[in-house]
């Protein structure tokens, strides 16, 4: 028997198919869960999920976050309703007592919490300059001195200048666009490499004066490249001995003397 076949992405008869590829919800729901629990998230954490659509990923921190510690925005409540109805059950929601918020306006203030961790995945690669501005103002007002924002885009060369969220389209921005909203907004942004592409690039903002506690993520670039350096040493070390170059380096430092003495000489 064939498979029922899938709606189109962004299509309103499916919430999985909504918010992208139907055979992806659960991979991009498992990859934001990862890469939050890497970046430390813990289970008396408070997280604000922002265009936490179908829940992709709202359903397992539902189940990891300690009661009443997992918040979300998103403008399509249909979205939150079905996946209540569908992937996590209405049990979960009444033991884990989430809060939601249906505003488009990324009101982070109206919980009144400081949040240790915000997400906002595959919501700038839709959205406008001002949107973009106006999430990254709400998130500064509400996030913990010690919290983090993560976030991804769709890298480009330029930056979107449309009026309107585009959706189901993606649309880029430049590295250093995100970097000045970030700035202005009194965050420090830092790139970050997911476990497995994921088609975005993710990145990682904090407020400036806790930009020590993620120098770690950029010392293991640097670690990264001291590795490599070391291997393509051990590589040289070893071609170096094979008899055929030693012979050749021998001739070669054999040579250069011979015609320093020549020269020496004249
Ligand atoms: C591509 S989906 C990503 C959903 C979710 N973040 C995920 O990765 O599973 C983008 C989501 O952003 C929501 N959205 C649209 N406009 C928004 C706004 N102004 N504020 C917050 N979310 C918005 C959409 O309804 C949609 O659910």
């Amino acid at each position: 028997m064939k498979p029922p076949k899938a709606h189109a992405i962004g299509s309103r008869k499916d919430y999985r198919a909504f918010i992208g590829g139907v055979d992806r919800y659960d991979f991009m729901g498992a990859l934001q869960f990862n890469v939050l629990t890497t970046l430390g998230l813990r289970a008396h954490h408070r997280l604000l999920d922002i265009g936490c659509g179908s829940l992709r990923v709202g359903r397992l921190l539902m189940m990891y976050l300690n009661p009443s510690c997992y918040y979300g925005i998103e403008p399509e409540k249909w979205l939150i309703d079905e996946a209540i109805e569908h992937e996590c059950g209405r049990d979960l929601v009444k033991l884990k007592q989430p809060t939601f918020s249906y505003d488009s306006n990324f009101e982070c203030g109206k919980f009144g919490v400081r949040f240790d961790y915000f997400l906002a995945q595959s919501v700038f690669s839709h959205a406008t300059q001002h949107q973009i501005n106006l999430c990254f103002m709400e998130v500064s007002k509400s996030i913990s001195s010690n919290g983090y924002f993560v976030f991804t885009y769709v890298k480009g060369d330029t930056d979107w200048v449309g009026s309107h969220w585009a959706y189901p389209k993606c649309v880029p921005y430049t590295e250093s666009f995100m970097k000045n909203v970030s700035e202005q907004n009194g965050l420090y942004l830092f790139e970050i490499e997911p476990p497995v592409p994921s088609g975005q690039t993710w990145s990682i903002a904090t407020p400036i004066a806790n930009k020590n506690s993620i120098a770690y993520l950029e010392s293991s670039t640097l670690q990264d490249i001291n590795n490599r350096l070391v291997y393509y040493r051990q590589r040289l070390n070893m071609l170096e001995n094979t008899g055929f170059i030693r012979f050749y380096l021998a001739v070669k430092t054999y040579a250069t003397k011979i015609k320093m003495k020549i020269k020496g000489q004249a």
